[in-house]
């Protein structure tokens, strides 16, 4: 398939609303979209990336839908609304938060992978919301990797998963964030948070003060992606509190703090703080598959604020 390149979110927008596919950016990592309404278009999302079919997809909306457009109403059971999604609509939409809600009857089943609970998240992005409003309809999409391989974060990193798999992808700068959205069940009498993000624990108390963090035994039952091989480069990571004083062949430091032995390491990416190291950490681990390396050395950071993000994703990684 040959892939259009644009600039212009309303060519993105048509042609998913022709049922395509679309590679765009966000706030948080570049996801590949299609028409959340249309099982067929939805079927395609799985094939391009390779992604297990027990896997649910998140749906995407423009900011202005939050205020209680028909678009929303077509994705979510406004009969089996939790009372407290409105307040954090209203404290945290759009931007990098997914709320799990329960599913409005008539979305396709490809869309919650058959789950009857339906993730919503309202981008911030403009090009993508633009992209959305161009459309006019919710669109489903995950990240644009194929799957298992760390999420996209940069035009160039997407083009490089999806090209030749998709209709079109949507030009865009590198993500602000460059981890995924926080995922939140809002299902129960309490909200309990599935995958950690940009919007953190804290920050979700102050609106909910109940608000449950991760690290539930059941986790994996109620987020499948949580279950799946995830972020990881083909090389492999390891994660260590301080820079080491042996230095491994091949290899990159990734931390805060400037390694010993500079001119031993292949690569070293020293970040200003956490929010940059979360920024960059998809690229520089593409940047180690790029020159071939054999080994990526990760600096941990706090479990707090964005760090417990990047901590999950860092963990993740080192795992594969
Ligand atoms: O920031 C993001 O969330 C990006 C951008 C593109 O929006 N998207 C993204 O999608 O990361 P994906 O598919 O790579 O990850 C979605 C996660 C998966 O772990 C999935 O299992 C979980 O959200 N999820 C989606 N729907 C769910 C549901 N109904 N119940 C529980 N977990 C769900
Ligand atoms: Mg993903």
């Amino acid at each position: 398939m040959r892939t259009e390149i644009t600039d212009d979110p309303a060519v993105a927008g048509r042609l998913l609303r022709e049922g395509e596919l679309v590679v765009f950016p966000t706030e948080t990592v570049w996801g590949i979209g299609a028409l959340a309404t249309s099982d067929a278009a939805v079927r395609r999302i799985f094939e391009a990336k390779a992604r297990p079919a027990d896997n649910p997809l998140i749906v995407h909306l423009a900011p202005e839908w939050r205020l209680g457009g028909a678009q929303l109403d077509e994705v979510i059971d406004p009969a089996r609304r939790s009372a407290y999604l409105g307040p954090l609509i209203e404290r945290f939409c759009p931007g990098p938060l997914t709320m799990v809600a329960h599913r409005h009857p008539a979305l396709p089943a490809e869309v919650t992978a058959g789950l009857d609970t339906v993730g919503v998240r309202f981008v911030s992005d403009a090009a993508a919301a633009a992209m959305l409003r161009a459309c006019g309809h919710p669109v489903a999409a995950p990240s644009a990797n194929r799957s298992g391989r760390p999420s996209p974060t940069t035009f160039e990193a997407a083009r490089e998963e999806m090209d030749g798999r998709v209709a079109c992808i949507l030009r865009g700068p590198a993500s602000q964030i460059g981890l995924e959205s926080t995922v939140l069940d809002c299902t129960g009498a309490r909200p309990v948070i599935l995958r950690r993000g940009a919007v953190t624990l804290e920050e979700l108390r102050e609106v909910i003060p109940d608000t449950v963090g991760v690290a539930a035994p059941d986790l994996a039952a109620r987020s499948p992606g949580t279950r799946h091989r995830h972020y990881a480069p083909t090389i492999p990571v390891h994660l260590v509190h301080e820079p080491p004083d042996i230095v491994p062949q091949h290899a990159a430091w990734l931390g805060l703090e400037d390694p010993r032995k500079l001119l031993s390491w292949s690569l070293v990416r020293v970040f200003d703080d956490v929010e940059d190291y979360a920024r960059q950490l998809f690229e520089a681990f593409r940047a180690c598959e790029r020159m071939g390396l054999e080994a990526i050395v990760c600096q941990s950071v706090d479990d707090t604020g964005l760090g417990a993000a990047l901590m999950d994703r860092l963990r993740r990684a080192a795992e594969g």
